[in-house]
């Protein structure tokens, strides 16, 4: 009997051959170049064939691409953000979409740790002073920051990563805030916090920390109005998508102090070019969206990543779909 034909894969990114060698044995898989976004012109010539797409969180799953991909059963997003994909198209076409949540609630929330202490204790600026030459003695009103005991944080988003940062923050002495679209009562118990409106977050909060997903209605949602309405005192913490904060009000906002300062993980653009004013304050401390990086995470999700592949291309339910709509 002849053998079943592996169906062809498209995997938009270079991986670590050990991160997707069960892909390389169950799939003819085409792969793309490290770095960049989107399609190269050779993977795009392969999508009218393709059964199966691993993409990244830059790549654009949009309607032009889906068109021109008609044997689709399945795309699988290594991320557990989905804002780069058209999730309603691929519902339309009977696509079910997956992402990889929950593996990297822990070391996202250690990231917005790490950002939210480095800020609030001025690290990178105390730093890059020593290194300068401005160490002359020990200085009592140097690098003063901000204490977490007896501040209020404010989570804005209180899902699975909101809940883990509230959980680490609590040990600090940190009053918890949140604010979530839907009543939360179990959360409030669980985490001894209080949920407020989102009015109430803003001008409550000593930390406010982003963790929604970049939707329509999450779209600058931390704009001009929002920074005004901050305690001059204020970090702000963005690990969830650039686009939530109107970058352009943010640099206003970081110049002129109308709040103390930022750690970013994710900007609007990204990659965010060297040449960018946010680079140029010293309130403002940036890493390059790596909430995830971590080994463990990343092996992980490129192992969910593709386990969700594999159960859209057998027909199978997929066990992190982001649409089940689509199996109605
Ligand atoms: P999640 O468990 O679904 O949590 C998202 C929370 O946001 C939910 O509790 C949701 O609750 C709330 N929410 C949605 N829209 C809202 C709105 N308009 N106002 C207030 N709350 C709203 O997702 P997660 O795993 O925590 O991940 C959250 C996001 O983090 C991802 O979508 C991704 O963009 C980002 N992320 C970034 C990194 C990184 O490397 N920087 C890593 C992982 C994830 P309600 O529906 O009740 O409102
Ligand atoms: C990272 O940003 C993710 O959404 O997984």
């Amino acid at each position: 009997m002849a053998a079943k034909k592996r169906p062809l894969v498209i995997l938009t990114h270079a991986l670590p051959p050990d991160w997707i060698k069960e892909l390389e044995e169950k799939t003819r898989l085409v792969i793309g170049p490290e770095g960049g976004e989107g399609l190269t012109q050779e993977l795009e010539s392969n999508l009218h064939q393709a059964e199966g797409l691993l993409t990244l969180l830059m790549d654009p799953v949009k309607e032009d691409l889906l068109e021109n991909a008609p044997q689709l059963k399945v795309v699988s997003n290594m991320a557990v953000g989905v804002d780069n994909i058209d999730i309603s198209t691929c519902t339309e076409r009977g696509i079910p979409v997956g992402h990889t949540p929950g593996i990297l609630t822990a070391g996202t929330a250690d990231l917005t740790l790490a950002l939210l202490l480095s800020v609030a204790r001025r690290i990178p600026e105390a730093r890059a002073d020593a290194q300068a030459g401005e160490w002359n003695s020990w200085n009592p009103t140097g690098w003063l920051g901000t204490d977490l005991k007896g501040a209020t944080a404010g989570i804005v988003g209180m899902g699975k990563i909101g809940s883990a940062v509230a959980r680490r923050l609590k040990p600090f002495g940190v009053d918890l805030i949140f604010t979530n679209r839907s009543p939360k009562p179990d959360l409030e118990e669980a985490l001894e916090a209080e949920q407020v409106p989102y009015s109430e977050i803003v001008p409550r909060s000593d930390f406010l920390c982003l963790h929604v997903p970049l939707t329509e209605e999450t779209h600058h949602m931390i704009d001009r109005d929002t920074l005004r309405k901050m305690k001059e005192s204020a970090i702000l913490i963005n690990v969830a998508r650039g686009p939530v904060v109107d970058t352009d009000a943010l640099v206003t906002a970081l110049r002129e102090n109308w709040i103390r300062a930022a750690g970013l993980d994710v900007t609007d653009p990204e990659p965010l070019p060297p040449e960018h004013p946010l680079y140029e304050l010293e309130n403002c401390l940036i890493t390059p969206h790596i909430g995830s990086a971590t080994h463990h995470t990343r092996r992980n999700m490129a192992s969910i990543a593709s386990q969700n592949l594999f159960a859209g291309l057998e027909n199978r339910k997929l066990a992190h779909c982001v649409n089940p709509e689509v199996y109605d």
